[in-house]
């Protein structure tokens, strides 16, 4: 019963829409903040009904917000990964790669790994996957203006990354910037991800973690509350849209869980670079 109440929530939220006007998305942004977010949270069952609704909302502004959010350290971040990223592809250099990028966004790692590995992999494809068509529309319409020169190695759908629509084994590579903590089931989707990557295949996240040290785990997640929600009411009148990152991390797991979850799902973790004290870290892990 619950199951067929989640499957028809998902249907929803993958079926193909026009865009949102800005009218329907303060109006979307309004309901979100009548939810019990943090009810949402503790439920799987339920709280992708509240995720995907809320990146269809902030995905216009979402790359602004993040780089404002980070102070330009996402940018940095994002550059560390796709250099792991690229570094670990060119082993396999000559040769056609599969890449996944899970919960792609408006594409910046997809566009970035296709820029940067091209010239080695003459059959290099990136799929692109993202549960919400605002970000998938907005990484599809940069393919057609500013990213346009990859728009030949990259492919975007809207999906979600616990229920890949992909062989077994097929994949050589899979990027996850942010994804695995708005999964309503993070061990789920690392089982996912464990399924479709071949043995050998690199899984590369980068992700905001719970620290462990609670004085600096009540300072960090203090000032993502308040700058998320400053930002949720000035943009759209709704704290919740940017105050759920706080609360989400909240909700997930430090680094060090999340590299136990890599291990018992069949991943070697073979490196983890933390930054801001376990808030952030990129793991980089091996399919057994
Ligand atoms: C914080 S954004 C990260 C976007 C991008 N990877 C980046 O690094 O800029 C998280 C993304 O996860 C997507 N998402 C949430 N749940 C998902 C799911 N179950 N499957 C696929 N994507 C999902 C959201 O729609 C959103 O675009």
């Amino acid at each position: 019963m619950a199951h067929k109440r989640k499957d028809r929530e998902l249907d929803a939220h993958f079926a193909p829409v026009s865009s949102a006007s800005d009218s329907e998305r303060t109006e979307t942004a309004r309901s979100l903040g009548t939810m019990d977010l943090e009810a949402m949270l503790g439920d799987p069952e339920r709280k992708q009904s509240f995720v995907t609704p809320m990146f269809d909302v902030i995905a216009p502004r979402y790359d602004a917000f993040t780089r404002l959010f980070s102070f330009g350290m996402d940018a940095r971040w994002k550059g560390v990964l796709l250099r792991e990223a690229q570094g670990r592809l060119a082993a396999g250099a000559g040769r056609a790669a599969r890449v996944l990028d899970l919960a792609c966004g408006t594409g910046d790692l997809a566009f970035g790994l296709a820029r940067g590995a091209r010239s080695q992999h003459p059959g290099l494809h990136v799929r692109g996957v993202d549960a919400s068509l605002e970000m998938a529309r907005l990484a599809r319409a940069r393919l057609g203006a500013s990213d346009r020169d990859v728009a030949d190695l990259v492919s975007i759908e809207t999906g979600d990354m616990s229920a890949l629509p992909t062989a077994d084994q097929s994949i050589d590579m899979i990027t996850a910037g942010y994804a695995v903590r708005n999964a309503p089931s993070p061990e789920l989707a690392i089982h996912e991800a464990a399924r479709v990557l071949r043995s050998g295949g690199v899984y590369v996240t980068l992700d905001f973690y719970r620290p462990q040290w609670a004085p600096w785990r009540v300072l960090l997640l203090g000032y993502l509350a308040a700058a998320g929600n400053l930002v949720g009411w000035t943009w759209h009148r709704s704290p919740v849209v940017y105050g759920y990152i706080a609360r989400s991390i909240d909700h997930f797991m430090s680094w060090q869980e999340f590299s136990r979850v890599l291990d018992r799902n069949g991943f070697d973790v073979q490196s983890v670079t933390r930054w801001l004290g376990g808030g952030v870290a990129m793991h980089v892990a091996v399919r057994r």
